[in-house]
């Protein structure tokens, strides 16, 4: 008790005025005044009121010393620690107030929410339009019947090339330029075409077989407006009883105007390709070429060499058939007049929106 008889505060800090000394009473009231005033929040206002009517504040310590003064200055003392108390209350209850309205209107303006702002739309992506073409191209041939196969595009060079009639030494085998993989001993390719999934597809089903199969497909090809390294093809292979170049050209003529419309045309070109005898290569006439309407080469096609349907253990004295394949790019290149196969490939989504895509 003796600290405040002195005049010190508990914490030793605050300078606690007689309650009859005016003009200390008046320095607690301007310093509570000042604080109160500097307070630019609700929080400052909160601890200058705590510092300066709480418990251990100046004014609260001087009106607690009141009761123990004599009878003639308790009527003194009470009254001007009462109104300085007064002033300090009613200045808290003004800024308050203040502070009060500034804090609801900060918090209308921060927390406004727009309700005409546009929505942020997150992208979930979308398929690429040679993706979409691959199966739409695919569903032409099981809306005729046939199968979809697939094969690895990490192959085997007895796959690609040997099963397909290239002789080991045949400069045909240097016709597209290959990506080998190491080790060399280890005879695998990226596969060059979707060819040598004939083969697998006459080693793994019963005739008669009619499958398509699309994949990705490399060649060394550089970089150019109607070239790729890694591209897309589809291949298709029918093996029965039969079969002859006019049902090689029906089905292609078919499909031509499936993809292309009715008024779509065909060319076969003799050609050469070691499985397949005869070749042809396939032209597409295309109206809206760069440069003006001409044939555009599309793939290659022609009856099943009779020595590859024997590597598949298939009797060509029995069965005959015949194959096709086309590259992708150059279909969606005719099909949506694309006139540089870059555009496909660089992943600009503007490219995919240009064809409906929502992304
Ligand atoms: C072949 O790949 C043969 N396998 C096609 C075939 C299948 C013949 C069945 C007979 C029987 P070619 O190398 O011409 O043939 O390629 C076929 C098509 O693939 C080309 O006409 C073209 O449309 C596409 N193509 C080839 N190289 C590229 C490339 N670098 N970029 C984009 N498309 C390509
Ligand atoms: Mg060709």
């Amino acid at each position: 008790m003796s600290d405040q008889t002195t005049g010190v505060a508990p914490d030793g800090e605050t300078n606690v005025p007689h309650p009859t000394d005016e003009a200390g009473i008046s320095v607690a009231v301007e310093a509570a005044l000042a604080a109160i005033e500097a307070a630019s929040d609700l929080n400052e206002l909160k601890e200058a009121r705590l510092s300066h009517t709480g418990e251990k504040s100046a004014l609260s310590l001087a009106n607690r010393q009141i009761g123990k003064l004599d009878k003639s200055e308790k009527a003194v003392a009470g009254k001007l620690v009462g109104s300085a108390r007064g002033r300090v209350n009613k200045a808290l209850s003004a800024r308050t107030v203040v502070l009060e309205e500034a804090e609801a209107a900060r918090i209308l303006v921060e927390e406004t929410v727009d309700v005409t702002a546009a929505p942020r739309r997150r992208s979930v992506g979308a398929r690429h339009p040679l993706s979409v073409l691959q199966d739409r191209v695919s569903d032409i041939f099981v809306g005729m019947g046939w199968e979809i196969a697939e094969g690895p595009e990490v192959e085997s060079e007895w796959f690609n090339f040997d099963a397909l009639n290239f002789k080991p030494d045949h400069p045909a085998r240097e016709m597209q330029d290959t990506f080998f993989i190491e080790p060399a001993d280890a005879h695998l390719v990226l596969r060059t075409h979707t060819s040598p999934v004939q083969v697998r597809s006459m080693l793994q089903r019963e005739v008669p077989v009619y499958v398509l199969c699309p994949g990705r497909t490399f060649r060394t090809d550089e970089l150019d407006a109607t070239h790729t390294p890694v591209f897309h093809q589809f291949e298709g292979l029918a093996v029965d009883k039969g079969l002859t170049m006019a049902d090689l050209r029906g089905t292609l003529e078919h499909f031509a105007r499936q993809m292309f419309g009715e008024e779509a045309q065909i060319r076969l070109r003799p050609a050469y390709f070691p499985f397949t005898e005869p070749s042809a290569e396939l032209d597409i006439w295309h109206p809206g070429a760069k440069g003006g309407p001409r044939w555009i080469e599309w793939g290659g096609c022609g009856m099943i060499n009779p020595n590859v349907l024997r590597a598949a253990g298939i009797d060509p004295e029995e069965y005959s058939g015949f194959a096709f394949g086309m590259g992708i790019e150059r279909t969606l290149m005719f099909r949506n007049d694309v006139p540089d196969m870059h555009d496909m490939i660089e992943g600009d989504i503007r490219f995919s929106q240009h064809f409906g895509m929502e992304i």
